[in-house]
């Protein structure tokens, strides 16, 4: 019997204190659509994902919802992550975490292949420790003195640490590298690492002073292993297929994989991994996913909505596979509507019900085959090379570009053959016609399986066709009397009242500074921090508030308002005030930047479109704040009028 070719493929392991959001999905998803694409090849697929769970923020985020044991505490959220990728149809064959016997055994082994090996001594460390990255940072890696991904100070640290000699391997991993520039894609971020590299790798500190969490080192109890080298080692956990075929991942954990680990694995006596794949981050609105932001979008609640099929279709329509790009739920509804059902859907649904109701559902037997059938068919043999030239790239939008291209195709092939008016006038050219669309709709639907897996499987179902597979995928495999089913795969959706309604986005900002407005006497030109930039604001504060009482007050900015000059100084936004001009506060600190929750619209609204909404307060004592039958919240903390106003004062 001929071995089966391996194809062995991974995510990094997440943090199991996170909850699955948007940009884990994303990765997720990647790893999916390519572990079931070599499937289809026929390769004897591996797919591993799971959850780093030995991190010190593990404890930390325990203690803070109340855990006295943390392990439970990561069986609750290891749940959370079980259930995302359930309901994402993520086809994973293992789910490893970090706290299971079998993955302790593995790094145990590891760390004494490698101590064996002399890559191991025991030092004095004294850094810069950020506990977000769970890692040292360099003087040359900050930014303003502080970590560039999480904007913290972090700490410093002088400890006793066991070191890993990973300057040794230096040279080797170069060479290989240079020797193998495909191995790191796309090339931009092999360039990174080679001039990471190329400036010099320093020996690492792996381990950390033992607290009750994590892998006690097996040469010495007092400590354990640093949360990376304990992490990376969860990819050996399927002996069998290693080394992996590829390593997929976001530029933030690059230099952990493309440096650290081969280096790790060059002293332990293993093979490298064969090829990674590096993807870019996903922005939302423009800013940063955090938790702390608030604008962590939840993937399940998303797939809920939209269904699984589209979200993934969604997510690698619209952004490069690589590259940097952001995310926004109009256009995702946008897309599912233009693209999953006016063009995909509606084509298999005119196409099946047209022969269901002609042709007694039996496909027909096609008459003449002419210029435009042997076009289409040309068309469709062309698309699944370039389609599978794209998926060898891991150039996952453009694969998914070409399949939908191909429906487009057939659908102006369709609505040019008029079917509708052939079954009267010659039924065989009618019967051409649907036999064409149907035999590119198998193709279109099996090209279309690693991205939708649901829909590709119900659509080959309802043409009575075999499960997809690359063999035979661009020829007409449906013979005429095969017996077909109509169903609507995609309906299009409206947008509920309530998002119709919401044009607002809605941020929590800090008063920095106020000072006059040189022309007018009753406004301030305000200065407000939003995390991640500042704007300048004109407002007629100044019959409530002295400049004093304003600075440092937290307050609720409308920041998708086009900009405008008031008397020569520009209002990027407005500040929320309830009549008589008592501005809006959350109930706590929550941090600059964060969504008041479902008001992250991504367009800019004239004054005039902000006008349309009925914001009010309500409520005596404890007031809150309406809009449009909303109440105001961030992360929960209701916001308010810093200062009681009439109950139903007008808001703007
Ligand atoms: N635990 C480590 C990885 C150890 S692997 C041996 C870790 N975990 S993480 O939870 O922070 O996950 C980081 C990864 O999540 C990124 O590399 C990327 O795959 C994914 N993403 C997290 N946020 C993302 C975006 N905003 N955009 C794209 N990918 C995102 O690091």
């Amino acid at each position: 019997m001929i071995e089966l070719k391996k194809f062995y493929i991974t995510t990094p392991i997440y943090y199991v204190n996170d909850v699955p959001h948007i940009g884990h999905a994303y990765t997720t998803i990647a790893s999916d659509i390519l572990a079931r694409w070599n499937r289809i090849l026929g390769k004897k697929v591996f797919f591993l994902t799971g959850l780093d769970e030995n991190s010190a923020k593990t404890v930390q985020a325990a203690r803070e919802r109340g855990f006295a044991d943390i392990k439970k505490y990561t069986d609750e959220m290891a749940k959370k992550w079980a259930h995302a990728w359930k309901i994402l149809n993520i086809s994973n064959d293992d789910f490893i975490r970090t706290t299971e016997p079998r993955h302790r055994k593995n790094v145990i082994k590891f760390f004494k292949g490698v101590y064996k090996k002399g890559d191991i001594y025991k030092g004095k460390y004294e850094g810069l420790y950020c506990d977000d990255c769970e890692a040292f940072l360099t003087e040359s890696d900050m930014v303003d003195g502080r970590c560039p991904l999480h904007k913290k100070e972090p700490r410093h640290i002088i400890e006793d640490n066991y070191f890993f000699r990973l300057s040794k391997y230096q040279g080797k991993i170069l060479k290989l590298y240079e020797k193998n520039k495909g191995c790191i894609l796309p090339e931009s971020r092999m360039n990174e690492v080679l001039s990471f590299i190329r400036a010099g790798v320093k020996d690492i500190s792996i381990s950390r002073p033992k607290k009750e969490w994590g892998i006690q080192l097996p040469i010495d109890k007092n400590h354990v292993i640093w949360v990376w080298f304990d992490a990376l080692i969860n990819y050996l956990l399927p002996e069998k297929f290693w080394p992996a075929d590829l390593h997929v991942m976001a530029k933030d954990i690059l230099r952990f994989h493309c440096i650290i680990w081969p280096g790790m694995l060059l002293s332990a006596g293993y093979r490298l991994p064969k090829r990674y794949f590096v993807h870019g981050f996903m922005t939302i609105n423009g800013q940063k996913i955090s938790k702390s932001l608030g604008n962590a979008i939840d993937p399940v609640s998303l797939a809920e909505k939209y269904s699984a099929d589209a979200l993934r279709y969604f997510l690698f329509r619209e952004l490069p596979f690589g590259a940097d790009g952001d995310f926004s739920e109009e256009s995702l509804l946008e897309r599912r509507n233009s693209e999953l059902a006016d063009n995909f859907s509606n084509l298999f649904y005119r196409a099946t019900y047209f022969t269901e109701k002609n042709f007694h559902g039996k496909v027909p037997k096609p008459g003449r085959i002419g210029k435009e059938e042997r076009g289409l068919q040309k068309a469709a043999k062309k698309a699944v090379n370039e389609y599978s030239r794209c998926m060898e790239k891991y150039d996952l939008s453009n694969a998914l570009k070409i399949a939908m291209n191909l429906s487009s195709e057939t659908n102006k092939y369709f609505q040019g053959k008029k079917p509708w008016e052939t079954i009267k006038t010659k039924k065989s050219d009618c019967a051409t016609t649907l036999y064409t669309a149907i035999n590119t709709l198998r193709i279109i639907s099996t090209l279309l399986y690693p991205y939708m897996p649901y829909s590709s499987e119900k659509a080959l179902e309802l043409l009575n066709a075999k499960q997809a597979r690359f063999k035979d995928l661009s020829k007409f495999t449906i013979k005429p009397g095969q017996k077909i089913k109509a169903e609507i795969l995609f309906k299009k959706m409206e947008k509920s009242e309530e998002e119709k309604q919401s044009k607002l986005n809605l941020k929590i900002g800090t008063i920095i500074s106020v000072e006059d407005h040189p022309d007018a006497e009753k406004l301030y030109v305000i200065h407000v921090d939003l995390g991640s930039e500042t704007r300048q604001i004109v407002a007629g504060l100044k019959a409530n508030y002295k400049k004093e009482e304003l600075e440092g007050k937290q307050v609720v900015m409308v920041t998708n308002l086009e900009p405008k000059e008031l008397r020569g100084i520009e209002s990027q936004g407005m500040l929320l005030a309830a009549e008589p001009g008592i501005i809006l506060s959350p109930g706590e600190k929550v941090e600059n930047g964060t969504n008041l929750l479902g008001f992250n619209y991504d367009r800019l609204i004239s004054f005039k479109e902000f006008q349309d909404n009925d914001i009010h307060v309500i409520g005596g004592h404890d007031q809150a704040v309406l809009c449009n039958g909303k109440k105001l919240k961030a992360q929960n903390i209701l916001i308010s009028p810093e200062r009681p106003v009439k109950n139903g004062a007008k808001v703007l």
